[in-house]
């Protein structure tokens, strides 16, 4: 029925998209992402033999080195192997899962957790399980990715309010019948602009109108409220449903985490494709990430240093006159505005040997193209500085 020949063709059409792919053409040509160290010592990375300085890993706490952490990864590995090579409802699940799950939903005051190989698994896992057509998603207009994917799963309807606007929010849920289901989906920390959420008046809002409260909280978990996140540090926790992130940041490992009441985590665990047929979180991962739990519990100084760096830093692009969007946390952005601009100034930024990255629209509003960077306890007040006279160099600004 097809033929050689149109089935040449169509496949011809594919390749053609592929080969001729004007954005994969532009990302070569400029050769802005996917830089590779060869090595790497706490913040520092080198490049093609030459030092730098990391400024945009989401490293906040810098535990990757830590003694402890790098202990329990290897035991787990001598102990488990290198993988689980299954899904956890299939053949991948092990005691190690369910006790780091039980040590993490208690840190977080849920009930129970259910850990994933990552965090955009996770995040995506939530609206596009507990979501489902009939219902309606009201969402920040600037969260992550992983959210958007699983809303496009989801087959519910969405609506977007103004970011970090409650009185928009407001709006778009009268707008709403009284009859059908609402799911409010927010971010604790939003990690392009580095915003923390209005928790509580987005709360008064949704409950007011009875929404299930999604929160993605991967970086705000570790950094904010002791650790313990950004629902912990509005003391909100039992008022948001389900807690999501990711231990690829402030834990320094890598997966991610869905937590809520026992009844949603086993519903989770029945309906979420993303954790029916993906392979479990591996035993050096979730030992590295329970380690990193313990440290970040023992050792207040990780969180403390992280945001005196992230005062110290602040202040010093503040007094150069540097637009950072009012970002309130770790997740610092530069803004630049055009993109031809953006660009320079991160290559210069590059040429001086800091390892920054630049983000452009879709990824941020247009015209807010910026350069994303990100302070972590390895910081010390000298990297800022350096940073700083090289920033302001490249900008042409001059400090205040
Ligand atoms: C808000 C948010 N959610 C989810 C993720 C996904 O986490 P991971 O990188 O661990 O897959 C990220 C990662 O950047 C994020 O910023």
């Amino acid at each position: 029925m097809f033929g050689l020949f149109s089935s040449d063709k169509t496949k011809g059409a594919v390749l053609q998209r592929i080969e001729r792919d004007e954005e994969t053409r532009l990302r070569q040509r400029y050769d802005i992402w996917y830089r590779t160290p060869e090595r790497q010592e706490g913040a520092r990375v080198w490049v093609d033999g030459r030092e730098m300085l990391m400024m945009a890993s989401n490293d906040y706490l810098g535990l990757g080195e830590h003694p402890k952490v790098i202990a329990a990864a290897k035991a787990a590995m001598e102990k488990w192997g290198t993988s689980t090579t299954g899904a956890r409802l299939a053949n991948g699940s092990r005691s190690y899962h369910l006790d780091f799950e039980a040590k993490l939903a208690t840190f977080l005051g849920k009930e129970a957790c259910h850990v994933s190989a990552a965090g955009y698994i996770s995040c995506m896992s939530t609206a596009a399980t507990f979501a489902t057509r009939g219902d309606v998603i009201v969402v920040d207009r600037n969260v992550h990715s992983s959210l958007w994917a699983g809303i496009q799963l989801s087959n519910a309807r969405y609506e977007r309010f103004a970011h970090n606007d409650a009185t928009d929010l407001a709006n778009v849920l009268e707008a709403e019948p009284e009859s059908v289901p609402i799911l409010l989906v927010i971010e604790g920390v939003y990690s392009m602009e580095g915003h923390i959420c209005p928790l509580p008046e987005l709360l008064e809002v949704a409950k007011a109108r009875g929404s299930f409260v999604i929160l993605d909280d991967a970086h705000g978990f570790g950094v904010m409220g002791a650790g313990r996140g950004t629902a912990a540090h509005f003391g909100k926790s039992e008022d948001v449903d389900i807690i999501c992130g990711s231990l690829s940041k402030a834990l320094s490992s890598t997966g991610g985490f869905v937590a809520g009441s026992r009844a949603t985590i086993e519903y989770l665990r029945t309906h979420s494709k993303q954790t029916i047929f993906s392979a479990a979180l591996s035993p050096a991962q979730t030992a590295a990430a329970s380690a990193a739990l313990d440290v970040l519990q023992e050792e207040p100084e990780h969180i403390e240093r992280l945001w005196d760096n992230t005062r110290y830093c602040k202040g010093l692009l503040d007094s150069l006159g540097i637009d950072t969007w009012a970002s309130q946390t770790p997740a610092m952005p530069i803004v630049i505005g055009k993109r031809e601009r953006a660009y320079e100034v991160w290559k210069k930024l590059w040429d001086e040997g800091f390892f920054t990255v630049l983000a452009i629209s879709p990824a941020v509003p247009p015209g807010r193209d910026l350069i994303r960077t990100a302070v972590s306890a390895r910081h010390r007040h000298e990297d800022f500085d350096r940073f700083a006279e090289a920033l302001s160099k490249a900008l042409g600004t001059r400090r205040k």
